[in-house]
């Protein structure tokens, strides 16, 4: 086994966390968010903490970025020439940020920008990521990038932020903490410090999701799942993600379907693909989550069974279908997209990470059983 690096952005969270903005005083300050964040005043809140920094906004963003809206950001900002960046927002937003700021480091060549990301919804992790999700809309592909410029300076949680997030969304975007989580645990690059941290991400998840779905101002409940959002991102950049992923980003690029909801669906469905004739070490991977959401049995294949069972009950709970079908996507469509999704899937840089090699013929079935 090779060594492993692991690093992450300075976190500021809780309550006063905003207020580590004020450190910016004179800087020039370029925001990255969309429509909403303007609109609702939370930009204006931000900007109230750094009265002296002047600030030029860009509050285009839409969800799953492509590279159309990176151009349209970084445009606005070359005359501006800002010392920081602040990507305010989803993971959409964030992604878009990190793909703004690296277009206008490579313009200028010669001028570092600092990046701070605060995220308004507790799910992508991509405040402590060196991944960006960008869209190409002409063969509804979603692109993962990697690289170590990708990862922001900073992140601040402030829980506030996330108190108006919508019921559906905040259960879409919690699935997607338990997804990192899960998949970071049994993902080939799993090591002891993405272990730490994952294994937080799925007891915060599990005991603090159904609070916030039946309550959505417990703030207590958003701030754990704000942690442990960012948690799951830290373990995940790590140790790599897997096959949920990689299934994610195809079928919900082409079909367009919220992130977090695609892989909550796709979660049981690989717990058992990944489980069956799997080695040793991936079964105990597994009776490990099973065993940190209060599954007690003596058999780890038993407790793997009850694992899938339990998301699919908690998927039900919260509203999440567990077929295609159900969600009322076209089916006719899906099937002409069958083999660009199998490719998809297989160029993946997350299926990569994925305990279990599939193959082709694998992807095939899973496709079939996901669509209902
Ligand atoms: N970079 C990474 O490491 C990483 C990891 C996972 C996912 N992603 C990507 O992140 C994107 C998904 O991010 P997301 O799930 O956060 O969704 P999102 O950013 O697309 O936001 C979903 C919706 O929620 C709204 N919203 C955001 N914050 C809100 C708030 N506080 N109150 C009310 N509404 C709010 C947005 O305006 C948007 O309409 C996808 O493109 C996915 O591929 C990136
Ligand atoms: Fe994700």
């Amino acid at each position: 086994m090779g060594s492993y690096f692991f690093s992450c952005p300075k976190i500021y969270f809780g309550e006063d966390s905003i207020t580590s903005l004020s450190t910016l005083k004179n800087k020039k300050v370029g925001i990255v968010t969309d429509d909403f964040m303007v609109t609702s005043g939370k930009t204006q809140y931000l900007v109230n903490f750094m009265p002296q920094a002047s600030v030029c906004i860009f509050g285009e963003v839409k969800p799953d970025p492509d590279v159309d809206i990176l151009q349209a950001g970084a445009s606005r900002f070359k005359p501006f020439k800002p010392d920081v960046i602040i990507a305010l927002g989803g993971g959409s937003s964030l992604d878009a940020a990190k793909g703004i700021k690296v277009t206008l480091e490579d313009y200028y060549q010669d001028h570092t920008i600092e990046l701070i990301a605060i995220p308004t919804t507790s799910g992508s992790g991509s405040e402590v990521t060196s991944y960006a999700i960008i869209s190409d809309p002409k063969n509804g592909r979603k692109y993962p990038l990697i690289a170590a410029e990708l990862v922001p300076d900073s992140a601040i949680l402030d829980p506030y932020l996330v108190l108006t997030v919508p019921r559906q969304v905040a259960v879409d975007t919690g699935m997607d903490v338990l997804t990192h989580a899960i998949e970071a645990i049994v993902s080939k690059g799993a090591n002891d410090f993405s272990d730490a941290l994952a294994e937080k991400a799925i007891a915060l998840t599990w005991q603090n999701l159904p609070r916030v779905f039946n309550d959505e101002k417990d703030i207590q409940a958003r701030t754990r799942m704000h942690n442990a959002s960012c948690m799951a991102g830290m373990a995940f950049n790590s140790a790599g993600l897997g096959l949920v992923h990689g299934m994610a980003h195809a079928i919900g690029g082409m079909l367009h379907i919220p992130h977090g909801k695609i892989n909550a669906m796709l979660l049981p469905l690989l717990i058992e693909f990944n489980s069956e004739n799997a080695a040793e070490h991936t079964i105990n991977r597994y009776a490990q989550c099973a065993n940190i959401v209060g599954i007690k049995q003596d058999c780890p294949r038993q407790s793997i069974k009850q694992l899938a069972a339990s998301i699919r009950k908690l998927n039900a709970f919260f509203g999440i279908p567990s077929t295609l079908k159900t969600l009322g996507t076209d089916i006719t469509a899906l099937e002409k997209l069958r083999q660009p999704l199998i490719n998809a899937v297989l160029a993946d840089g997350c299926t990569g990470s994925n305990p279990r090699r599939p193959t082709e013929q694998d992807i095939d079935k899973l496709i079939t059983l996901i669509a209902g």
